[in-house]
C-alpha cells in the first residue's frame, strides 16, 4: 500500500512539474530583440529615450536580481512569489501605480533584493516602467552585431543580464580570466544556448536577444580576446 501511495505521489509530482515548465514560453531578453511582438500596441518599433521597455531592459534586470535559485524562480518560490516572467511579475504590480505596486514598495524600502544590489538608475526604470503602464513592451534598439570587443559590448551583455549571479559562487563572470575560462570549456555557449547537458542561461525561460548571442558567437570565432 505504502508503496503504491509512494509511485502515486512521484507520478503526480512529474506531472504538475512537467505542466509548470510546458506553459512558459521562452523568450528572448535584452537589446536588439528580433523577437515576434509580444504586445500588440508596441511591436518592436525602434525605441524611444521616454520610454521604457520591459523586454529589453526591465525582464534582465528583475530576473537576474530576483529570480535566482534559492529566491523568486519557480523552484522556490519565496513568500509564493515567481518573477520570471510577464505574467508573473504582473502580480506584483499595479499598472500604472508604482507607489502602490509590492514590485517597487520591496524594492525602494530596501527589503528586496537582499543584498541590496540594485542601483538608483535601476530603481527608477523600474518605478517609469510601471507608471507608464507597466505593458509587455520591446523596442528595436537598433543592435548592431558587428561590434563585438570583449570591453565594449561582451562585458555590458553579461553586466545586465548575468552579474547579479555570478560575482560569487562556483561559476564566475567578474574577470576576462573566468570567463574566457567558462568559453574554452565549452560551458559559456552550453549554457546560452540551452544545450542539454548545461544549465540554462540566464534562466530556463529566457534567451539572450539574438543581436547579443550573435555578438557572443561572434566573439568566440574571434578568439575570445581581452579586446
Ligand atoms: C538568476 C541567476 C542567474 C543568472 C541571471 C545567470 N546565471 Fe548562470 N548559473 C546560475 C546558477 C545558480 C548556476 C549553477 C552553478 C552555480 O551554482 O553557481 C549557473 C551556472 C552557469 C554556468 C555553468 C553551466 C553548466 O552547466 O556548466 C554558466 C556557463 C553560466 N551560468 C553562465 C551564465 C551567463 C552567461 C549568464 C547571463 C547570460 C548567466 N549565467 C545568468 C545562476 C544564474
Amino acid at each position: 500500500m505504502l508503496k503504491r501511495i509512494f509511485i502515486f505521489s512521484i507520478i503526480i509530482g512529474a506531472s504538475i512539474a512537467f505542466i509548470s515548465c510546458e506553459h512558459q514560453p521562452k523568450i528572448k531578453i535584452g537589446a536588439g530583440n528580433n523577437n515576434t511582438p509580444v504586445d500588440s500596441t508596441n511591436n518592436g518599433t525602434n525605441c524611444s529615450p521616454d520610454t521604457v521597455y520591459f523586454v529589453n531592459e526591465i525582464l534582465p534586470m528583475i530576473t537576474s536580481n530576483c529570480a535566482q535559485a534559492g529566491c523568486h524562480d519557480n523552484i522556490t518560490q519565496a513568500e509564493g512569489i515567481v518573477l520570471n516572467s510577464y505574467s508573473n511579475i504582473m502580480r506584483t504590480v499595479r499598472a500604472g501605480n508604482a507607489n502602490n505596486s509590492k514590485l517597487y514598495k520591496e524594492i525602494i524600502n530596501g527589503n528586496m533584493p537582499p543584498a541590496g544590489s540594485m542601483t538608483q538608475e535601476q530603481m527608477d526604470k523600474i518605478k517609469k516602467w510601471i507608471n507608464q503602464g507597466a505593458k509587455n513592451n520591446f523596442c528595436n534598439s537598433g543592435c548592431d552585431s558587428t561590434l563585438f570587443t570583449y570591453s565594449g559590448q561582451i562585458t555590458k551583455i553579461i553586466n545586465t543580464n548575468c552579474i547579479a549571479c555570478h560575482q560569487s559562487g562556483t561559476v564566475l563572470l567578474n574577470s576576462y580570466a573566468s570567463v574566457k575560462a567558462l568559453v574554452d570549456n565549452g560551458r559559456f555557449l552550453g549554457a546560452i544556448k540551452h544545450q542539454s547537458g548545461f544549465q540554462p542561461m540566464p534562466s530556463a525561460n529566457t534567451f539572450l536577444s539574438d543581436c547579443d548571442m550573435k555578438k557572443i558567437t561572434k566573439w568566440i570565432a574571434a578568439g575570445a580576446q581581452n579586446n
